[in-house]
């Protein structure tokens, strides 16, 4: 099966997305293509199979800031302490006919790409991404490292586990 990635159509048949998380599922099937389309807030990549155009596996994307100076993250410390510009991956999943084919690594690939032409064009601290305890390792085999937050400081907590990768990570990963 040829895979490639492209960004979310509105064509595209997104109800039959199952990848065993029924809140991956449900972004993507109910809120994907609004905030996409209609509110201009995110872009999603998909994986799609070439010969069908059967989605196999999405990736949700959007600009943000965070304040680093809330994080214990010493590679990053030198900062200014004021809201710096992220790429966030809101979210990420493959359907679970096509898990452990190399497809959710191919999705990952495609966002640390587009980190480095957002720093070329706006500038960019790295990617964050509020993780799933059981996708931790997944990240980290694309070191993602687990970024602790101080206690009291940011303004909104991480709803799971707050990981990232920094430009200088993605640039050696990349050369
Ligand atoms: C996590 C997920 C995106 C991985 O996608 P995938 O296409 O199955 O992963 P890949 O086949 O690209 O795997 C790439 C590598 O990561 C490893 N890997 C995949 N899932 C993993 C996991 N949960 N924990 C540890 N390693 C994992 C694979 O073994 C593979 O390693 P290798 O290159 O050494 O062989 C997919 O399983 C999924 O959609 N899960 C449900 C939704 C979810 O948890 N999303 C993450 C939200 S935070």
């Amino acid at each position: 099966m040829k895979i490639e990635i492209r960004k979310l159509e509105k064509r595209d048949n997104r109800k039959d997305f199952r990848s065993g998380e029924i809140e991956i599922d449900r972004f993507f099937i109910k809120f994907a293509g609004q905030n996409q389309f209609k509110h201009k807030i995110g872009k999603t990549y998909v994986a799609v199979d070439v010969e069908t155009q059967t989605i196999v596996g999405y990736v949700t994307v959007s600009v943000s800031s965070m304040n680093i100076d809330s994080l214990e993250i010493e590679e990053l410390k030198k900062l200014p302490n004021y809201p710096l510009p992220i790429v966030r991956i809101a979210r990420l999943g493959v359907d679970e006919h096509f898990q452990a084919k190399g497809i959710g690594k191919k999705l990952v690939q495609k966002i640390l790409y587009l980190a480095l032409e957002i720093e070329a064009l706006v500038g960019c601290v790295g990617i964050f991404v509020d993780a799933k305890d059981s996708a931790v390792p997944f990240y980290e085999k694309y070191a993602f490292v687990v970024a602790p937050v101080i206690d009291g400081e940011l303004e909104v907590k991480p709803a799971q586990i707050l990981m990232y990768l920094s430009m200088k990570t993605i640039h050696k990963l990349l050369k």
